[in-house]
């Protein structure tokens, strides 16, 4: 059992380690192929088009190197960004010092917020390819995590591959788990990706 009184099995700990493997080498040998500099557009017309919130706070889950962080603060958001991997977190500040932004970047687990200092409230979540790739055993948390720290009405913008993409037991994400898994909270779309394999990008809204 850990410090927090999480009762996980040695597979869940190996399942979570291997994700972290993986990750860290993508970073240690050199760019990801997701990590092309670019903002989605979905973003864009969600911080930028005619529904577009007040800015406000903020998370980024998976930030990577700091694109879209950046790209928040840019238009007025409060951002903090959190990945699991230090490598990224570092460029990642990197990247928003050049740009001259203030953004908190914090090196973390998506499904563990408590250990880190984000209290929150926050108006505005940001997933690209996080939660698809968390082991499911800590999806619950995950959850949990965002539902404490959401502003009433909050939303949450997250792309997701579908569980048909990759041929492993942990990735992918569906509309019913989010039904499922996010108590209190709205899918109020749901549009596919385009990729060439099942990809989705999911709009949730914490209901007041
Ligand atoms: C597909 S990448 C996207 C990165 C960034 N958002 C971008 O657009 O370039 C997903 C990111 O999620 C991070 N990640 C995966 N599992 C995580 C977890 N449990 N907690 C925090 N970050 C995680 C990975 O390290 C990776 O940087």
């Amino acid at each position: 059992m850990s410090a927090h009184g999480e009762t996980t099995t040695r597979s869940e700990r190996e399942a979570e380690e291997a994700v972290r493997r993986e990750l860290a080498e993508w970073y240690r040998a050199g760019k990801p192929p997701w990590d092309n500099g670019t903002t989605p557009p979905e973003l864009v017309a969600a911080v930028t088009g005619d529904a577009a919130p007040t800015p406000g706070r903020a998370l980024e889950l998976g930030c990577g190197t700091g694109t879209n962080a950046v790209y928040l603060a840019r238009h007025g958001w409060d951002v903090v960004g959190v990945d699991l991997i230090d490598d990224a977190v570092r460029q990642a500040r990197a990247k928003a010092e050049a740009a001259g932004v203030g953004v908190r970047l914090l090196c973390g687990d998506a499904s563990r917020l408590d250990d880190l200092d984000v209290p929150g409230p926050f108006g505005l979540f940001f997933d690209l390819s996080c939660y698809c790739g968390i082991p499911h055993h800590r999806r619950d948390a995950y959850a949990v995590g965002l539902t404490r720290r959401a502003a009433p009405g909050a939303r949450l913008l997250m792309f997701g591959y579908g569980p048909e993409a990759f041929p492993d037991q942990i990735s992918g994400v569906t509309a019913d788990e989010l039904r499922t898994r996010f108590t209190g909270w709205e899918l109020l779309d749901v549009t596919p990706g385009t990729n060439p394999f099942p990809t989705f990008w999911f709009t949730l809204r914490r209901t007041p």
